[in-house]
């Protein structure tokens, strides 16, 4: 877990409501998550040994949640490398602030499911890593 002045990588856990039949997650914005979803994505049928993601966000506000298999999350504040693996349906990433990632070693049939707190806006993409270096640096 990592944690400093608008930048946070930490997992959330989610409450499993299990019986018999088996298991469900329910995810209620502002209340099991610290933002409203405007926007919801997954990632899947990927190729082994495919590493993606290579950006940063400036202000997106996001939660990745691997409901399907496995997968490793790369991130870096600027300071400090993490790798956090997500095999857990019940366990979210929030990844708020610029926060550079890439998403790797997906498991064959890996569902990656992404929560987002603003509508697509490649203008809050940082995509070159040194700009992400310099974008921080001036914060
Ligand atoms: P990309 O940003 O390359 O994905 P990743 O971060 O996983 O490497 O996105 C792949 C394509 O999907 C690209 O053409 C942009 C598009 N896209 C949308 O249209 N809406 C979205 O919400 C996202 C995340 C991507």
């Amino acid at each position: 877990m990592n944690k400093c002045t608008g930048k946070i990588v930490q997992n959330v856990r989610f409450k499993i409501h299990g019986d018999e039949r088996g298991k469900l997650v329910a995810i209620q914005a502002k209340l099991d998550i610290p933002f409203e979803v405007k926007r919801v994505y997954y990632i899947f049928g990927n190729i082994p040994g495919v590493r993606r993601g290579f950006h940063a966000h400036k202000s997106l506000k996001q939660i990745l949640i691997c409901v399907s298999g496995s997968c490793e999350i790369f991130t870096d504040d600027g300071t400090q490398k993490n790798e956090t693996l997500l095999n857990d349906p019940s366990i979210g990433l929030l990844i708020e602030g610029p926060i550079w990632r890439e998403m790797h070693d997906f498991s064959p049939n890996s569902v990656l499911i992404v929560l987002a707190s603003e509508y697509y806006d490649e203008s809050d993409y940082i995509r070159d890593y040194n700009k992400f270096v310099e974008y921080i640096s001036r914060k």
